[in-house]
């Protein structure tokens, strides 16, 4: 995604300013050309040589120092870039960009782009709330700006608010969402359920599995980096990715009803969700007690997602197998009459539940089966979606 792209990577006057080398590094490794622009008061907090030095690249620090690869630095820069992010950007850029003033090299590059810009803002909370602020931030959006909102914390100067600039990884994937944006799934809609439902027994107890969601989660942003629209169905912990809707649901009934939802001119549902397949047929108000020495708990089954839900879209489930891998996962995909079943060898070691690899094979409904070798969930989920961009066209 990143490799030959011009990533100008504007750094204003904020102590997360030295966040921005990290973020330059990893752009720089990930074989992007990062042109580095700092304001005067950047320069305060880092230092130019930093980023010249993790970018292997001059650093531009002010609209009059003779340039040394740029014509007429500020138009070159703005025609040049891919995408401009700017990290941390402060009140003050922010204010600048949002009225079209022009009095240092940064605000200029931006007035002279058409690249899309992200605006990642780090400050004082009192300063971000300002109504000044949130004013140049809604006009600044309204003019098609990707705005990564801060983060609430600990600030430098000591308060608790929100005002940190978001984690870098957060950054990175905004990059990547912009850069993908005319992508192969671009205008396409895709549903993707991720994580283990939760079955509830008592206030105190479920019925669980151990899906960690990484699965569906790398498939939700392998399909927005490829510039699909997303709807993520989460059971899981992790953290919210960026630039999707997001669901969180607990039990198979309420994932039911997220998937109903949402599957409302979809191109493509995948079931990557380890549904629980029972639940307690009463659930306890109470915590139940332990007096007796065995426990009789009558079960009864969770509704069938995919036998549920159908429509003009692809669908695409996941069988978790120990044993006869693949004539159960044969038998899933007839029985849920699906497009395609992912199935996973949970027993093969790095592979499953958890992990952050992990073994396929893909079984299409004309029978067509293509075995991957173990490989990370994020490769896997562009090999689903490789397999989708193929057959959008069957659903
Ligand atoms: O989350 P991770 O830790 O990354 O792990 C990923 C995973 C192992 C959970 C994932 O890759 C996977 O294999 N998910 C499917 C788990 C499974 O065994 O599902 P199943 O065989 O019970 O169901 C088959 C398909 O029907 C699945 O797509 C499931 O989402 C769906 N289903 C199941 C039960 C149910 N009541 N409704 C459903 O729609």
């Amino acid at each position: 995604m990143l490799t030959n792209k011009t990533v100008v990577l504007g750094i204003t006057g904020s102590i997360a300013a030295y966040k921005a080398a990290e973020l330059a590094s990893f752009l720089t490794k990930s074989g992007a050309d990062v042109e580095t622009v700092m304001t005067e008061s950047a320069q305060k907090f880092i230092l130019p040589l930093t980023l010249r030095s993790l970018t292997h690249r001059p650093v531009v620090c002010d609209m009059w120092s003779p340039p040394e690869n740029f014509s007429i630095t500020h138009v070159a820069l703005a025609q040049a870039a891919d995408v401009i992010v700017i990290a941390p950007a402060t009140a003050n850029i922010i204010a600048k960009m949002a009225y079209g003033l022009a009095d240092d090299i940064l605000s200029s590059i931006v007035l002279a782009t058409k690249a899309p810009v992200i605006v990642a803002s780090a400050m004082n909370n009192n300063m971000y709330e300002n109504p000044a602020t949130q004013e140049n931030l809604a006009r600044l959006k309204e003019r098609g700006f990707l705005i990564v909102e801060p983060e609430i914390g600990h600030l430098a100067c000591d308060a608790i608010g929100k005002g940190r600039l978001a984690d870098i990884n957060t950054i990175i994937s905004a990059i990547n969402m912009v850069l993908g944006r005319a992508g192969d799934m671009a205008g396409k809609k895709v549903v993707v359920t991720a994580g283990g439902t939760r079955e509830p027994i008592d206030p105190v107890r479920f019925i669980g599995n151990r899906s960690s969601g990484k699965m569906g989660y790398a498939l939700a942003e392998a399909a927005r980096e490829r510039g699909a629209d997303v709807t993520l169905i989460s059971a899981a912990q992790l953290s919210k990715p960026f630039g999707m809707s997001v669901i969180y649901v607990e039990s198979a009934s309420q994932m039911l009803d997220a998937v109903k939802q949402s599957v409302y001119n979809a191109d493509a549902l995948v079931m990557a969700a380890a549904v629980a397949d029972f639940r307690s047929k009463i659930t306890s108000e109470n915590k139940i007690k332990k007096d007796s020495l065995v426990l009789n708990m009558e079960l009864e089954r969770t509704p069938d997602i995919l036998s549920e839900v159908k429509g003009d879209f692809l669908r695409i489930g996941f069988a978790a197998e120990t044993e006869h891998l693949l004539d159960n996962a044969r038998k899933k995909l007839a029985d849920k009459t699906l497009d395609l079943i992912v199935a996973n060898d949970v027993t093969t070691q790095g592979s499953g539940f958890g992990t952050d690899t992990n073994k396929v094979t893909l079984i299409s409904r004309g029978g067509k089966e293509i075995d991957l070798p173990l490989m990370a969930k994020r490769d896997v989920a562009d090999r689903v979606w490789d397999w989708v961009v193929a057959n959008i066209d069957i659903a």
